[in-house]
Order: structure tokens, then sequence, then C-alpha cells
């Protein structure tokens, strides 16, 4: 239907207000309560026209159009009830706004410059009321509130979770919870939505959520903003929710080609960022992976998108998840792709470093199959020739990604005794059902996660005794909580806080020295700074040492590129080495990082690879609908208060006499009921964001 606005034809959608149609349209009327996605209240009156036939002037936002109307924005009696309301709000609202974190992005601000009602009129005394930051996460900073509404629309409305309201209080009517109570008490849901349509400063994140260094979207996001890999975390979770795993496997698969991989041995260093943190716990996220990943029955693959054959052909040497990550997504490119691995089998560090409890061989090769099935070729068991070699062969490019697989040692005086080990030997060996001799004692020399798995690999294989021995407090050390815990209940003995002096024996290990550190801690020049406790020194008996200090790459010295550190590859920003065509990702060039890390870089290597050899190195592929998700959460009492869901584990005494899986995968149920404690924090990108007036 057509309507006049200030003499200007314009065209309106029946149904839709006056406000809309002339905003829509390009014609620019002043509005504060009212918001796009929320229904119009007619509260602030800062939108009044003027309507033919109508004596009185009237809210825009609530006068829905009619054919033929006619409309006056630009009439002085319309101009003079919007500056009386804006003079209303502007009473008691603080009169410096430059140190408010909105300004310049103040609806409030915007709105009175455009009608140009300055502060010379403004009450110079504002209310006083304190600030609440008592909350998680949101903080209200009610001097700034105009009453407008649109927090309680949206978490009435858009959310459906009706926590807040207009609340008579000493200090006036202000926007709360009934009686008071906290927003968690209240059974908040901590969507943020109110915060998203909270015209001025007044609700808002508290501080430190929204990061200055980061987009909005990565700050609001930050568990996907954290993944190395970007996986959409909030959107398969939500999935797991509704109990549909077939889709949230699919959404994980969008970035990664191991989900059931990094549901068992992720780093997850996204539920560290989880805005969940702030309530308690955060979701657990990658048990939450390997819950979908067992579901999955491969209903993805009819959405793969393939490249037509570009007659190319590439060789990855090292067959971890980074070269098979790349190997996948290059493949898909019409590239014909050959794995070269030293092994009898691929996998790098999953297989060869990482202990069957954890990470056991049929669910790698699970995975490994669907790589194989897009049909990337295998060399296995053989040593590579070098970059140059595969060159002259005919490879266009060549992938190197052959991780860290040799063990270091520290110089430790006894370090050459019989039955001192490194950790990558002792893991692969046992990996190998061929596990090096242990005696009943061992001592393992390391902090971190691989210290563990060797910890609790040599438990397995008959030790009765197992030390660790570290450098760091146990607050420092590297080892994942879950690992320093279970390695405990299994009777590893922990000596955090303990520097190794030496090794003790003759020809054979009899024993470790170890003194205890006072203080550990690294300089300005990032060297170790270790100072240790008088008389303190004491010689545990062992049979064993194990270091699990770190781990190089091997056998690059021959490679013939340009190398950091004797070891590591050198690349520029495009992952290429110094010889042209050849590439590295992964550990190889990095040093030793986590799995997901590996596969992205996997990832980054395959878009470099195939722009190298002419394609347009777009990788990216949507297996699944992306649909717009339910923004009407609904009540849930208690909410704040959920706890997190713990995975079922073996019984101690039975796990550490086999190399059986440690951790059960989540019930369904169990999964539904963690996925549901996530914020959803995503669906706050999806409100609308109203423009400020110079925006139009
Ligand atoms: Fe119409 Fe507030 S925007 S009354």
């Amino acid at each position: 239907m057509k309507i006049i606005i200030d003499g200007k034809e314009i065209v309106a959608e029946v149904g839709t207000s006056v406000l809309r149609a002339a905003i829509d349209s390009g014609v620019f009327i002043p509005h504060l309560c009212d918001h796009p996605d929320l229904e119009a209240v007619g509260g602030c009156r800062l939108c009044s026209v003027e309507v033919e036939g109508i004596e009185e002037v009237v809210p825009s936002c609530k006068t829905i159009v009619q054919e033929g109307m006619v409309v006056k924005v630009n009439s002085p009696k319309a101009d003079k009830i919007r500056k009386m309301a804006m003079e209303l709000i502007l009473a008691s609202h603080p009169a410096e706004c430059t140190g408010c974190p909105k300004y310049g992005k103040c609806e409030l601000q915007s709105m009175y410059q455009y009608m140009g009602v300055g502060p010379e009129r403004w009450r110079m005394k504002s209310r006083t009321i304190a600030n609440d930051d008592s909350n998680p996460l949101i903080q209200h900073l009610f001097t700034r509130c105009v009453r407008c509404g649109r927090c309680i629309r949206a978490c009435r409305d858009l959310r459906g979770v009706k926590v807040l309201d207009f609340q008579r209080t000493k200090d006036g009517l202000r926007v709360g919870t009934d009686n008071g109570v906290s927003l968690k008490e209240a059974g908040c849901k901590f969507c943020g939505a109110c915060i998203e349509v909270c015209p001025t400063g007044s609700i808002m994140d508290a501080i430190g959520i929204i990061k200055e260094d980061v987009s909005y979207r990565d700050s609001v996001v930050p568990c996907t903003s954290a993944c190395p890999a970007s996986i959409d975390i909030p959107r398969y979770i939500r999935y797991i929710k509704d109990g549909d795993f077939a889709k949230a496997i699919a959404v994980v698969r969008e970035k990664v080609p191991f989900p059931k991989v990094l549901g068992s041995v992720c780093s997850h260093v996204c539920e560290d960022d989880c805005k969940r943190n702030e309530l308690g716990n955060p979701i657990s996220i990658c048990k939450l992976k390997r819950a979908a990943a067992v579901h999955d029955h491969g209903a993805w693959k009819k959405n793969v998108k393939r490249s037509n054959p570009t007659g190319k052909k590439v060789a990855v040497i090292g067959g971890g998840p980074a070269g098979l990550t790349a190997a996948y997504y290059l493949v898909k490119k019409g590239h014909v792709v050959t794995v070269i691995e030293e092994n009898e089998k691929v996998g790098g560090q999953c297989r060869y470093g990482i202990p069957a409890y954890r990470l056991p061989d049929e669910l790698l090769d699970n995975e490994i199959a669907d790589i194989l099935e897009e049909g990337v070729q295998l060399i296995t068991g053989a040593k590579a020739d070098t970059p140059k070699a595969l060159l002259e062969k005919g490879y266009d490019a060549v992938l190197v990604s052959c991780g860290t697989h040799q063990g270091t040692m520290l110089p430790l005086k006894g370090n050459d005794l019989e039955g001192v080990y490194v950790n990558t030997d002792f893991l692969k060996n046992a990996r190998l059902s061929a596990p090096l001799a242990i005696g009943e004692n061992v001592m393992v020399l390391g902090g971190g996660n691989v210290a563990y798995d060797c910890a609790r690999t040599a438990l397995r294989l008959g030790a009765k005794k197992v030390y660790i021995a570290c450098l760091e407090n146990t607050d420092q050390m590297t080892a994942t909580k879950d690992e320093i815990e279970e390695g405990q209940e299994e009777g590893v003995i922990l000596h955090s806080a303990h520097s190794f002096l030496r090794i003790v024996g003759d020809t054979k290990v009899e024993g470790v020295e170890l003194q205890k550190v006072d203080k550990f801690y690294f300089d300005e020049n990032r060297r170790p700074v270790i100072e240790l406790s008088e008389g303190t020194k004491e010689i545990i008996l062992v049979d064993n040492v194990i270091f699990a200090v770190g781990q190089k790459p091997a056998g690059t010295d021959t490679m013939g590129l340009e190398l950091i550190n004797n070891a590591y590859v050198k690349t520029n920003d495009n992952m290429e080495t110094s010889m042209e065509g050849v590439f590295a990702a992964g550990d190889v060039v990095t040093g030793t990082k986590s799995v997901i890390i590996a596969i992205e870089a996997g990832r980054k290597s395959a878009e470099e690879i195939d722009k190298y050899l002419g394609g347009n190195g777009d990788i990216s592929e949507q297996l699944v609908y992306k649909e717009s998700p339910n923004s009407y959460i609904g009540p849930c009492p208690g909410f704040g208060d959920l706890e997190r869901s713990k995975p079922k584990l073996l019984n101690s005494n039975i796990r550490k006499s086999s190399f059986e899986v440690v951790e059960k995968t989540f019930e369904v149920d169990t999964a539904k009921c963690e996925a549901s404690r996530c914020l959803q924090c995503d669906l706050r990108l999806n409100i609308t964001k109203p423009k400020l007036w110079n925006e139009y």
C-alpha cells in the first residue's frame, strides 16, 4: 500500500508501523524504545508524528499504516512533543557522555544529537543509584537506564526467559528481578539479549567480557574464537541439546575430519574461554563432541564439496593429523595426493604417541577410512625421498608434515645408563605391543600430559611404583587437571616442584636424585630460574627413567630445507619453505602442539597448496543446512547452577591392568543435558543491530 510522509509517497507493507515503513524507505523518524525485533510499546514518544485526520500526535511505532495515510514528521506540533520527550529522558540521565563505555555507539546520544537537544538544557544533577556488578557476565548501570523496557521485552518475548521487569524500589521505577534476587536466583540464562537491545550503556557485558583486541563476534562467542579450527561450537551443541547428533557431527566436520579423535584427546582450549566459567564451570565441549561422534553414520557425506580433477600431484611426507587433514582437503580440490609414511600405519602421534587407553586404534582407523575413501593414496613403511627428489619425480607440490617423533633427553649425569628411555620410544613400543623392558619402579621426568601418558602406560605394563617428578608446582604443570587426577587414582606418585640432579647407577639405572624447588620461573629473557631448597636432596630408587621433557623432528636435516634450531622447518606466512613448491605444516614447523592445532595447520596448508597449484584455495564447505536457531529459549529455574556432567571412568584398579579405554562416552540423555547448559551466546548475534541516525 501507499502512504505519504512529508509529501513523499512511499510503499509500505500491510500491517507494518509508520515508523518501520518510513525507515525502510529512507525517511528518518527519531525513536528509542522501538526495536526492530521487539513489539512496539510507544513509551518514549520520540517517534511522535502527525497523521492527517487525527487530532493528537501519535507514536509512529504504534501506528499501523493505512492506504493513503498522510503523515507529517516535520510539523511544529510533533517536533514539540518529540523535544519535550527527549528533555524528559535527558533530565535524569548523566550529563557527561564521554566517560560512558557506549560513547559513540549510544542510540540516545545519536538521537539527541539528531534532534539538536543539547546538554545545556539538561538538569546537571543526575540520579545517584549504585551500579549492580554483583552478577556474573552482566553489569547494570542504573543511572543510564532510560526505562525504554527493551531489555524486559527481549527477555520476555524474544527469549521467553521472563526474569526482568520494571520494579518499584525506593529509588523509583527500575529494571530488575522480582524481589531483587540475583539474576542467577531468578533463573536468568545469561544469553545476553538484554545487553544486545539496550540502547544506552545501562545493561552491559561485565568488564573484561568484550575484548578490545578481537572482533565483537569473537568476544560474544569466545569458544569458537578460541578453537584453533574455528568450529561453530554453539551450533553443534544446540543440535546435541535437541538430540540431533547427525547434524551436530556434520557441523564439526565442516572444519575437521577427526571428530572422534578430538572428542577423545583434544586439548579443548575452547573450554577455558567458555562464558559458563563465570557461573562455575564450562560446558564439557570436548566430551560432547565425542558423544556426537559416536553417532556419526556419515549423513554429512552427501554434502561434501568435490572439485573436478586438476591433473596436479601432491606428495605429503608424514601421515599425522596435519598431513592427513591436508591430504583430505587437497584430494577434494581435485588433486592426486599421496601420503608417504615411514611407519607401518598412518596416524602420527595419535597412533604412536598417545596411549590406546585414551585413543584406541579402531577409532583412529575409522576416521582415517573416511579420508582414504575420498581417494587419498598411501605409501606406508617407506622413508620418503627428499622434497627435491619428489618434485623431480613429477609431484607438483610437496608438503612436509613429519611431526616431532624424536624424544629429547636432558643433559643429566647418568642419562646414558641402561634403563633410561625417552617418551617417544617408550610410548611407540607400547603401542606396537613390543614394550621396552621395565622394572618394578619407574620414574618419569616431566610435568605435561606426555609424562602422564608414560607413567600410566608404565603402570599398565606392570610397574608397581611409578613416580613423576617435575620442576613446576602442581598449579604450574601443563598436564591437565583430569590427567593429574586420573593418574593419582591409578597410583602415580607425583613429586612436583622437584629438580632432578642426576640419575644414579653404575651401568644400570638404580635411582634418581631429586631436590625440592623453592622457586621456578622464567626471567625476562625466557631463561628458566630455579631456586633449590637447602637440605632436601633425596634419592628415589627406581629401575627405569623415562624422559618426557619434549620432542623434536627427526630427519629434517637431510631434506635440503632451511631449518630453525637445527630441526624445525622454516616457513613463511603462506607455509612455504625455502624450496619452491615445498610447504610444511604441523609440529615439524611449530614444535609439539595439540592435535587440533595440527589439524588447522593441515587445513591452512591445503588452502595454500591449492592456490599454488592454480586453485582458489577455498576448502570451506557446508555439510548441513544452516538453519535459523530457535531464539525462544524459554525459562529454566536453577539454570545458572546446573552442574557440569562428568563422564564415567573405568574403575582405577581395572584400568591400570589393561589398555582398555578409561573414559566412557556420555549417554544420549547425559549429552543432551550437558548441552542444555550452554548459554547459546551466538543467539545474540542474530538480534538486529539498530542503526544510529547517521548510518541511515
Ligand atoms: Fe515510538 Fe518510543 S520509539 S514511542
